[in-house]
Order: C-alpha cells, then structure tokens, then sequence
C-alpha cells in the first residue's frame, strides 16, 4: 500500500487527518517541542507586552506546512490571555468581509489569518491601514458622489501565517513588525512529539519504534503524528500491545516510505528527473506536467525537504536531481517504481 499522491495536496491534509489529533495540539510554548529559537524570542516578545498590557505586535509566522503556525498561534492567543478569531486568506473573499471581522474585534483580539499571501489584493489595502493605525476606511457610494470614512479598529494583534514567503507582497510584509521562521524538527525533537502523543492516545510506544517513526517523518511534527496512528492501526490488527522498532517499520514498508523518509511520490519525482531530463535542470512546470502533481504542492510540500536533505536543488535554470537523489534511488531499484 503507498500513499495516494492528492494525499499530499497542500491545505487538505489539515481537514483529513487533523480532526482527531487536535487534542494532541500543544497548549503552551513549554509543550511546544523544538524550535528553541522561536520559543526564545516568542517568550520575550509575550512577556514585554504583557508588561506593558498592549497587544502583542502582528505577527508573521512562515513555514512549510506542518511544523506548527496553526499551533502557535493558539499558543500566542493562550498566553496573552486572548481571544482568536480564525480566518483565511481564500476565506476572505471581499474587502467588505474584512471590514465586517475588524469592525467586530475587540482591544487585544488576536485575528490568525492563515494562507495569508491568498489574500486578494482589495483585501489586502483594507489590511495595511488597520495594522499601521488600527483604521479602516470605507468608501460609500459610487461614482463623483463616493466619499470615504474613516473607522477605528480596536487595537489588535494580526497573526498572519503562510508556507510561501516568496508570494506575499512587500506592502504586506513589511508590515509584520515580528516575523517567526521555523524549520523542520530534528529527528530527536519528533520523536519526544511521538511518545508524547503515544501517551495522550493510550499507545504503548518503545523508545526506539518512537525513534524509528520520528526520523522518517520528513522532519514535520503532522507526518510523525500520522505515522504514529498509522503504526497504531498495525499493532492493533497483529495484536501487537507495543510500537517497537520492529512494528514500526513494518508500518513504514507498507506505507512505501524509506529510510530517507521519502514515499512513492517523492520517489516518482526524483526518478523523472533523473531518467526523463536527465537530473534537470528542469522547470516547474515542466515537472508538475510530467508528474502529474500540482505545482504548488511541489514548491511547497515535496521540494522544502528534498532540498534540505540534498536531494534537489532549486538553480535560476529550473530545479536539478543531485548524486545523492541519483544514489538513493539507484539503491531504491527506480526500475520498479517508474
Ligand atoms: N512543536 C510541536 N510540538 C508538538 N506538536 C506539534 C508541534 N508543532 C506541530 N505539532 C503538531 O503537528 C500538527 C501540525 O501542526 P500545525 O497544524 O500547527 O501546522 P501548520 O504549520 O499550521 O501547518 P499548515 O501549513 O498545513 O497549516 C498538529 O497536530 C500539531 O499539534
Ligand atoms: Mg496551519
């Protein structure tokens, strides 16, 4: 059994698979795992507002997906004591829409807008003077006889969350005074995420199944989770009362993800770059019409991980297979998987 490829299409996986994790979501910054540099700067920053009862600053947090920015932003409003109200930027579809959430925020209201760079341009003017001044303007009427007014926002703290950095405009981002980027968990940091996360579900894991799952779970909390759950189903079905190294393997084979923690479909990627273009340089285009992939679910979920753990690189020319991709998949038999 591998993986369905639209499985690893960006924004579904949240709907899926995360309803019956939430409760496994990290409450505070100390339950938080990992990231120790962000935590660092986050407690400073919550602290030094709290002191000064203002509302924290707005926000940027950037990241692949599934290391956290949903999470911490619960976190943030959690500890500033504060109410959040969730949205997103496809979700906004008018600049009255907007106008209509900022207008009923109150003082110290944390606004998490997540897919923040989908936000549409007229959305996003309506954006800049309520997080510069906390204003809003609103045009009434039409034509020669338009005019405008100006409202005030309740000061507020705009969280504001995305996996493409590349795509917000500088107008937008320029105006998040704090920006937080997390990188991807070392195989060490999932693994507490795993045991933890054992324990809340009643799971029997053994150190090293715990281990064996975190360190082919593409260094992203979400996948250590989902693999966790799917070792779960396994020792179930055999009767198994442990997740021990052994078990958790066996489930890693069956869900065809290796030792790299590289499934089917990353595997498919690399092999046709490497027997269709050669290794590349190939465009993206190019390769999300030979893989049959989306294209941003290449950019921003297959390729963050393959570029840090060498397996591609991203060149003006379009992207290249490297040796190492060319060494694992020659020890993965790419024969069998094309
Ligand atoms: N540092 C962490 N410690 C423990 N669990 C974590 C941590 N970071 C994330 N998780 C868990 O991983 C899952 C994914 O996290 P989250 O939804 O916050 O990611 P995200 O960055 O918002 O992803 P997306 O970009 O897809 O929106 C959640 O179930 C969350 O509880
Ligand atoms: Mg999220």
């Amino acid at each position: 059994m591998t993986m369905r490829m639209s499985e690893r299409t960006v924004g579904q996986e949240e709907q899926d698979y995360e309803r019956p994790l939430r409760a496994l979501r990290p409450r505070t910054l100390d339950e938080f795992v990992g990231q120790e540099g962000v935590k660092e700067r986050l407690r400073i920053f919550i602290q030094a507002a709290r002191a000064r009862s203002e509302p924290l600053d707005h926000v940027l947090l950037l990241s692949p997906p599934g290391l956290g920015k949903t999470t911490l932003a619960h976190i943030l409003a959690e500890s500033m004591e504060a109410r959040i109200k969730v949205s997103s930027g496809p979700a906004i579809e008018r600049p009255g829409d907007l106008a209509a959430i900022l207008t009923r925020l109150e003082r110290g209201d944390i606004l998490f807008i997540d897919e923040i760079h989908r936000l549409r341009r007229p959305v996003e003017e309506v954006l800049y003077p309520a997080m510069e001044d906390y204003k809003l303007d609103i045009v009434l009427g039409e034509g020669p006889h338009a005019r405008s007014i100006r409202l005030d926002v309740a000061p507020f703290t705009l969280v504001g969350a995305t996996t493409r950095e590349g795509l917000l405009t500088s107008p937008l981002r320029d105006r998040f005074e704090v920006t937080f980027r997390m990188e991807f968990y070392t195989a060490e940091e999932l693994a507490i995420v795993v045991a933890r996360a054992a324990e809340r579900l009643g799971i029997c894991a053994a150190e090293d199944g715990a281990h064996e799952l975190a360190a082919r779970a593409r260094g992203t909390p979400r996948i250590a989770l989902r693999l966790l759950r799917r070792a779960r189903d396994v020792a179930q079905v055999e009767g198994a009362s442990t997740v021990d190294r052994a078990l958790a393997r066996r489930t890693l084979d069956m869900l065809g993800i290796d030792e790299a923690g590289l499934d089917s479909a990353d595997r498919n990627l690399l092999s046709i770059m490497l027997e269709r273009f050669d290794g590349g340089p190939v465009g993206l285009e190019t390769l999300a019409a030979a893989t049959g992939e989306d294209k941003d679910t290449i950019s921003d979920v297959f390729e963050p991980y393959l570029i840090t753990q060498g397996f591609l690189r991203r060149t003006p020319q379009g992207r290249v297979a490297t040796e190492r991709a060319r060494e694992h998949l020659g020890h993965a038999s790419v024969s069998r998987l094309l």
